[in-house]
């Protein structure tokens, strides 16, 4: 198998004294989506931040491409090539969508993306992000606080992507949204990993998980207690039972 794309061993993160992440281990391949699945709290948004540099761990390893990123800050780690959609999306309201969309590359626009690093996909720009989604371009000139929820999370996407990321960190991109609008984004994932995307998912939308999933963990009380494929998620009633209760209810 291909060297991963991202390795996270034995991270210990907290905040404070309160002990969140408890010790996870996982392995993103290039060109796949893993997703981590778990109920309010167990620590999915903790571990996103402490991947990204946002919520620094105390121990353990963080290997993105082949390179050891614990103890570098957040916009270091973003120059390597790694892009967030945060939960809540965090567009700037007052910005237009077309602001919204330049701010990564000016941010980046010194650091060391400069030279196109993209493993040989095609470069995302401001026509391309665009195109991939033509309602962004008809409110090109909207504030983002002006758009409905589905479209600031299209925008929180194309923002990530304008970056040109090796790795895309989503945290519950579905949440809120109505159903047609998860289909979409449950589209847009496969869409992007088509392109050849890397994809570290955190969801409470059991359904959407297991639809884009090449491998998914659950997360429960800040450790990692299933890593499989889906099918054999879906074959594990008993992790579904302890563990998933709440998002199967709430999912599909
Ligand atoms: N900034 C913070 N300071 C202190 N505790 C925090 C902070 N952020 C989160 N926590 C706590 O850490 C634990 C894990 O929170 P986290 O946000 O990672 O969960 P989550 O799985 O993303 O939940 P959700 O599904 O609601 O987004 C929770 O007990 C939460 O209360
Ligand atoms: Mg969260």
């Amino acid at each position: 198998m291909s060297e991963p794309l991202l390795a996270v061993r034995d991270l210990h993160t907290y905040y404070g004294d309160s002990y969140v992440l408890q010790g996870v281990s996982l392995d993103l391949h290039p060109g796949t989506i893993v997703a981590i699945l778990g109920r309010n709290g167990m620590g999915k948004t903790t571990l996103v931040r402490s991947v990204a540099g946002l919520t620094p761990p105390r121990r353990g390893d963080v290997v993105f491409k082949g390179r050891q990123q614990r103890g570098r800050p957040s916009y270091a780690i973003a120059q390597d090539g790694m892009a967030i959609v945060p939960q809540g999306r965090r567009i700037f309201r007052s910005l237009s969508v077309r602001e919204n969309l330049l701010l990564p590359t000016s941010r980046l626009a010194r650091g060391a993306r400069g030279g196109a690093r993209d493993g040989g996909r095609p470069r995302w720009d401001m026509p391309r992000v665009l195109q991939e989604f033509p309602q962004l371009a008809e409110r090109i000139d909207h504030p983002g606080g002006a758009l409905s929820g589905g479209e600031q999370q299209m925008l929180a996407v194309g923002r990530a992507l304008m970056a040109n990321p090796d790795l895309i960190l989503m945290d519950e991109p579905s949440e809120g949204l109505a159903p047609l609008l998860l289909r979409h984004v449950e589209g847009i994932m496969k869409t992007l990993r088509a392109q050849g995307h890397s994809i570290l998912l955190v969801e409470q939308n059991f359904a959407l998980a297991m639809a884009v999933a090449d491998h998914v963990h659950v997360v429960s009380s800040g450790r990692l207690v299933f890593g499989g494929t889906p099918s054999a998620l879906a074959a594990a009633p008993d992790v579904l039972d302890h563990h998933l209760g709440v998002a199967r209810e709430g999912g599909a």
